[in-house]
């Protein structure tokens, strides 16, 4: 099969298309003939060296989600037969013509969504019912704050948030990115580039911020968070260290999370699939959440995907497509 490949670390040029055997299903996985696959900003850090993939995953072809048909079942494998439809949660190894996933971590597609929608779902989708709901228990009626809200992880956050009742405000980087928002439901979409976000947000202050950011944010948004206040970490792209005043968080009582999904065990994984088939796989079929697709290249086009996610222009998702 074709495999798109990290042949060494660095710019996008080094991912390559090459010959690699079709991987074989253990007794609890799944072989799925892949449709699409999705592309995610810890692609890009592996890519360059920076995020090493856990052990029992393809090492060098990257890919955290995919969409397809199920080809071959392992033994264990009673929920999934051949020639289903499904969308998969991978630990890599999903650019490429064929992938194995755990069982637990597929789930249908969704009625109505092409593969190529279906497959932008799992990474981000998984990601944010996990830190904001899971983590950060986001109820309805507060108020949420997420960073970079037009990336893959912002356009799952804002609307989900919305779904499930919260008051939403997002930063992005150009006005375009916030009419983006807005049109998905943001209530307050800040540009970070003209505006400061704890000044435009201070009246209200915020009951949960996801933050991708870190860095001098930090010390924003605890002077925003209100008493019983979650400030959610997924990444710190500005740095990962601040100083904090204790003070705060005993006054406030506030709680300090966050979490990286790859590396969990596949029976989190699995029990976070079942929950997210519960609480959002409902939303779909009403398209109440939304793909929001920004570009959709060849499978062997990936080093040109990765240039398109690293000029941070894009909107919403970019996607491979096994042609
Ligand atoms: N912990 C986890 O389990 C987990 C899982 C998946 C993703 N993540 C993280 O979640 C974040 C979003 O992922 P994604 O795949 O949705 O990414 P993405 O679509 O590439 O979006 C990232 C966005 O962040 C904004 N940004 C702000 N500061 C930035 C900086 N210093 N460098 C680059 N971009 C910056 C950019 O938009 P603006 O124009 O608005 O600045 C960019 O479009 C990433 O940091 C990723 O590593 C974490």
């Amino acid at each position: 099969m074709k495999a798109i490949v990290i042949t060494q670390p660095g710019a996008p040029g080094v991912l390559q298309g090459q010959e690699r055997p079709v991987p074989v299903p253990t007794a609890g996985e799944v072989l799925i003939k892949v449709m699409a696959a999705g592309i995610n900003r810890p692609d890009v850090a592996q890519r360059k060296g920076n995020y090493p993939p856990p052990p029992g995953v393809p090492q060098d072809v990257p890919g955290l989600e995919i969409a397809g048909i199920v080809a071959e079942c392992g033994t264990e494998v009673s929920r999934w037969k051949k020639g289903d439809a499904v969308c998969a949660l991978v630990g890599g190894g999903g650019y490429a013509e064929y992938a194995v996933a755990h069982a637990g971590t597929c789930l249908p597609v969704p009625e109505g969504w092409s593969f190529v929608e279906a497959a932008s779902l799992p990474e981000t989708v998984f990601t944010v019912w996990h830190n904001v709901f899971q983590r950060g228990r986001l109820k309805k009626g507060e108020h949420f704050l997420v960073h970079g809200g037009s990336s893959g992880i912002g356009i799952a956050a804002i609307q989900l948030a919305k779904a499930f009742g919260a008051q939403v405000a997002a930063t992005v980087g150009s006005e375009e990115k916030c009419q983006a928002c807005r049109a998905l439901g943001a209530d307050i979409c800040i540009n970070y580039k003209e505006e400061d976000f704890e000044q435009v947000l201070a009246a209200e202050g915020v009951d949960v911020v996801l933050d991708m950011i870190g860095g001098d944010y930090i010390q924003k948004e605890m002077r925003l968070l209100k008493a019983e206040g979650r400030l959610v970490f997924i990444n710190t792209m500005q740095g990962a260290t601040a100083e904090l005043n204790a003070m705060d968080i005993m006054r406030k009582r506030l709680t300090l999370t966050g979490s990286t999904l790859r590396n969990r065990e596949k029976e989190f994984k699995a029990g976070l699939a079942a929950e997210v088939e519960r609480e959002v796989w409902p939303l779909l079929k009403n398209k109440q959440f939304k793909a929001v697709i920004y570009k959709t290249l060849p499978l062997q086009e990936a080093a040109e995907a990765h240039r398109v996610m690293e000029s941070s222009q894009h909107i919403g998702k970019i996607m491979l497509k096994v042609e």
